[in-house]
């Protein structure tokens, strides 16, 4: 309960301007500010990548930038996407999709309106092309309720030409047990999450309690499925139930994976990785890292008095 409010709290918060400034004048290069962020350039994501990847750890990048207001903006957002790719292939970190891209639509023009869904399909599609090239794949990210059908009908386009392109879906909403029987199928990737918007009681399970519960059953649909499950969650309990129905359904390592934040809980993804497990790492990078910031500062409230903490000192 408490931390539902203080939750809600830090996301009010993180709409302040004040604080706004007050946080984007941290140095970048502040301990805490890295902790969750790859870098402010391709360049210092694709060192952070390939140095996860030497841990034995799959990454996932993705570019920063969900307010994208006009056609320019998605532009500049599908050709960072196309030059990440492309430092990532001449540093050798694409083969066998070891390393990959994850993309908000948003961020490549969803919301632009009536043509939104089209321009960002397009655009997907010419990321996934230049994934397609160089030997990996491409995640599409999901974002609040109003987004979701919109979004799969993209993925459902993009997986015509690239049948690897991963879905995201959100065991908040009531919605998702219904999205995982239909995305369980041959070869599909899924990434299934708790969920990170503010959504009403009209769309999405509230407690805590109730979204792990639908968790459980979502994951349990996925990985009785034949498709490629991608399990992302730091929730002790949530991944050993992942290891129990990875048994149970006959799933060998490889078959899904794990997948966690940059930052958090790296003990635990080194932990699994150990064991033979495949472990993927969400390594977000570029200049507007504020609201990414803010929304693990509010999954965390001690997050948040790290962070406080490191604003206030000098180092
Ligand atoms: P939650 O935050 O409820 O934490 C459960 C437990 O995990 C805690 O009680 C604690 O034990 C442990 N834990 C969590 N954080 C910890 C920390 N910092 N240190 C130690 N222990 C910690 N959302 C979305 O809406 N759309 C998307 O596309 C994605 N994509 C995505 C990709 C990946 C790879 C991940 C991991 C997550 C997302 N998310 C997302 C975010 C997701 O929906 C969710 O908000 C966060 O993962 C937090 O939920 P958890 O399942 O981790 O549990």
């Amino acid at each position: 309960m408490m931390t539902t409010v203080l939750r809600r709290a830090i996301l009010t918060a993180a709409g302040s301007e004040g604080l706004r400034n007050i946080v984007e004048n941290v140095p970048f290069s502040r301990d805490v500010v890295r902790r969750f962020v790859g870098g402010a350039s391709a360049t210092e994501a694709v060192g952070a990548a390939a140095g996860l990847a030497g841990q034995g750890l799959r990454v996932t990048i993705d570019h920063l930038g969900e307010d994208t207001t006009n056609r320019a903006d998605a532009e500049a957002t599908r050709d960072a996407y196309l030059n990440l790719l492309t430092q990532l292939d001449e540093s050798g970190l694409t083969a066998g999709g070891k390393v990959e891209v994850s993309v908000k639509l948003s961020a490549v023009g969803q919301s632009l309106g009536p043509d939104g869904p089209a321009v960002a399909t397009d655009f997907a599609h010419q990321i996934c092309s230049s994934a397609a090239e160089v030997g990996t794949t491409v995640t599409i990210d999901m974002e609040d309720h109003t987004t979701t059908d919109s979004t799969l009908a993209t993925i459902k386009e993009l997986r015509q030409d690239f049948p690897w392109v991963g879905a995201v879906l959100q065991a908040y909403l009531y919605r998702t047990e219904g999205d995982c029987k239909d995305l369980a199928g041959p070869g599909s990737r899924v990434r299934l999450c708790k969920g990170a918007y503010r959504e009403p009681e009209s769309v999405a399970y509230q407690s805590s309690q109730d979204v792990a519960k639908s968790y459980v059953r979502c994951m349990s649909i996925l990985m009785a499925g034949q498709g490629y499950p991608m399990l992302a969650t730091h929730d002790p309990r949530l991944i050993e139930i992942g290891g129990s129905l990875a048994a149970k359904n006959h799933r060998a390592a490889g078959s899904f994976e794990y997948q966690m934040l940059f930052g958090i809980r790296p003990d635990e993804q080194n932990r699994l990785a150990g064991l033979g497990e495949t472990v993927r790492v969400y390594l977000p990078y570029g200049s507007q890292w504020y609201g990414y910031l803010m929304r693990r500062m509010a999954e965390k409230p001690a997050n948040t008095m790290l962070f406080l903490r490191a604003l206030s000192s000098r180092k």
